[in-house]
């Protein structure tokens, strides 16, 4: 038997986002925090590099503004940049007062406190502003902040709860278009039960997962970005799909991210014959933002026939080594790579979602009572390509900013005790999950290779044509059987590779993150790509 609950948040997603906003709500609130797997599921776990922040005496505002704009090819909306760096202080010192253990700076004056954390460099920051857990930073906050809501009695953490869809007046034919909550399978029963509440908040990370190689863990399907889109918001800039430079290449590595604090802390990109080659694409080096270093390493491969570049760091001591990178070396060392004796093999691979829902300066969507914040958002603050760590900076600002949001609406909102509940009479058992495992590897290569980090009009065509036979045979499939996780996954990934599709097609350049050899030019105005949802499959 499926069930209802009511909550006053219901928040989909348990990384640095979801936590943060249940965190800095009021204890009074019936909190329900969803995860579709274990809690520790999406990519916060995984970061490594840090939060960029400014936090350092001789570091400014205005120069973490200006290296965000530059980063982003002229994209970045000056508002959204300000607003987040602005707030980068309070964030951090937030997540101290939470008890996150930054690595502190050995040499730090205790006379000014500013100083006593340890700040590392990635590309495109012009100062040492990230501030970071050694090479496990992620893991290190969501420890914290996973601890901090245990002992909130009223934030119910719920692991193997999957967002289906979210319920809106529209979807229930009632008048207005307000969200009340969402359909959640639960995984333990099979059910799809009916979540009302009176806030609903996406905080359900990127859509990586849509291409074969990702440093993406297995949820990130864009599931929020799906969903929104589904319930009439607008998504914006999809088309511009980070790919990190340096993911480890070994067959049974899983695409394990090399930290960009690596180069930050002086490592070299070479060649196979031990030639170092970045200062032949952008005088910044090994330092350049993401979008170039990718993209020359890309060019390298296809120009030499290689399968992937190397990244070296061993001219550093070893326990400078083991002490900046236990991880990395640690689980390099798992594949007989000694990172302090040998380089390491590396590859792009896609990682981070720059475009997502559209919201305002407070997480707030087109869908009144729907908030999106982190990944699964679009703020305005990456523009064609994210500057490294400003992502989980991203995640605690925008958290905190809808949080106040929602405490300025409390006594204004109600929402009906009852709806209706998740009809599962006409659909019956699948026979056939073999079409599911079939397409979902299918999309996830052809968006490898034709939407991937050099583009063209032909393999946008292709790609295009792919995606609507695949959409077709999976709305099929979706109405004729029940949901299990991969089915939503499934059909939330060809949604989004669809809309993904479209944006770039759209783009008529290069800016950033996209490009493509038909357009090899930016157009001198930088306008964002925004498509508007015309139906609604309700
Ligand atoms: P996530 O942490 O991805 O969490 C998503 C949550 O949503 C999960 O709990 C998931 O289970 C849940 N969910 C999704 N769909 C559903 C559904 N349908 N129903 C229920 N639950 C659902 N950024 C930085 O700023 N600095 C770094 O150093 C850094 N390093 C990174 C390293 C790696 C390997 C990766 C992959 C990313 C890194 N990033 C980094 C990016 C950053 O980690 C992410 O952008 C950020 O953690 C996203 O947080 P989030 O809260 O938005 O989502
Ligand atoms: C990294 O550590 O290289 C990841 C940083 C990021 O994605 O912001």
């Amino acid at each position: 038997m499926s069930q209802h609950f009511q909550h006053d948040v219901l928040v989909i997603g348990s990384g640095a986002a979801g936590l943060s906003l249940a965190l800095t709500l009021p204890g009074h609130l019936r909190i329900a925090v969803l995860s579709k797997g274990n809690l520790a599921n999406g990519s916060t776990f995984w970061a490594q590099g840090g939060v960029a922040a400014v936090l350092d005496g001789t570091d400014t505002v205005q120069s973490h503004v200006e290296d965000t704009l530059n980063a982003g090819g002229g994209l970045c909306h000056e508002d959204a940049v300000r607003f987040t760096v602005e707030h980068s202080r309070e964030a951090i010192q937030w997540l101290i007062d939470q008890g996150v253990p930054f690595t502190r700076d050995e040499s730090a004056d205790p006379e000014h406190p500013g100083f006593e954390f340890h700040l590392t460099r990635e590309g495109g920051h012009s100062h040492r502003r990230i501030i970071h857990a050694a090479d496990a930073t992620g893991a290190a906050i969501f420890k914290t902040l996973l601890e901090q809501a245990r002992q909130r009695p009223n934030i119910e953490l719920l692991e193997q709860r999957v967002a289906v869809d979210l319920i809106t007046e529209r979807r229930l034919g009632l008048e207005g278009d307000r969200c009340l909550g969402a359909y959640v399978l639960n995984r333990a029963t099979g059910e799809v039960d009916t979540y009302g509440s009176r806030f609903t908040i996406l905080a359900s990370g990127g859509a990586a997962k849509v291409y074969l190689y990702t440093s993406n863990p297995d949820g990130a399907c864009g599931d929020g970005i799906a969903m929104a889109w589904r319930s009439g918001c607008r998504v914006a800039n999809l088309e511009f799909n980070q790919f990190h430079p340096t993911c480890l290449y070994h067959p049974q590595a899983k695409s394990f991210l090399i930290t960009e604090a690596l180069r930050g802390e002086g490592a070299h990109l070479k060649l196979p014959n031990g030639e170092r080659f970045m200062h032949r694409f952008d005088p910044r080096g090994e330092l350049a933002p993401r979008d170039i270093v990718a993209r020359a390493i890309d060019h390298e491969m296809k120009r030499l026939g290689i399968d992937c570049v190397y990244l070296d760091i061993s001219h550093e001591s070893d326990t400078f080594i083991k002490t900046h990178f236990p991880t990395v070396y640690e689980r390099c060392l798992e594949f007989s790579i000694d990172i302090t004796q040998q380089a390491i093999p590396v590859v792009p691979a896609a990682h981070y979602t720059c475009g997502g829902v559209v919201v305002d300066g407070h997480g707030r969507t087109d869908v009144p009572g729907l908030y999106a914040i982190g990944e699964t958002s679009f703020t305005g603050l990456h523009g064609a390509n994210r500057m490294a760590s400003n992502s989980l900076l991203e995640c605690f600002v925008y958290a905190r900013s809808a949080a106040a949001d929602i405490l300025t609406q409390l006594d204004d909102i109600n929402i009906p005790d009852t709806l209706p509940s998740w009809d599962a009479s006409q659909v019956t058992d699948s026979d056939e999950d073999v079409i599911i495992a079939h397409n979902w590897d299918e999309l996830r290569r052809f968006m490898w290779d034709y939407v991937g980090i050099v583009r063209t009009n032909k393999r946008l065509q292709r790609a295009e044509h792919r995606v609507r036979l695949l959409l077709d045979e999976i709305d099929e499939f979706y109405s004729n059987y029940k949901v299990s996780r991969d089915l939503i996954e499934l059909r939330n990934l060809a949604q989004v590779a669809e809309l993904i599709i479209r944006s770039a097609m759209a783009r008529k350049e290069s800016r950033g993150l996209h490009y493509t050899l038909d357009y090899p030019d930016m157009l001198p105005e930088a306008l964002d790509t925004i498509l508007v949802p015309t139906t609604y499959a309700d």
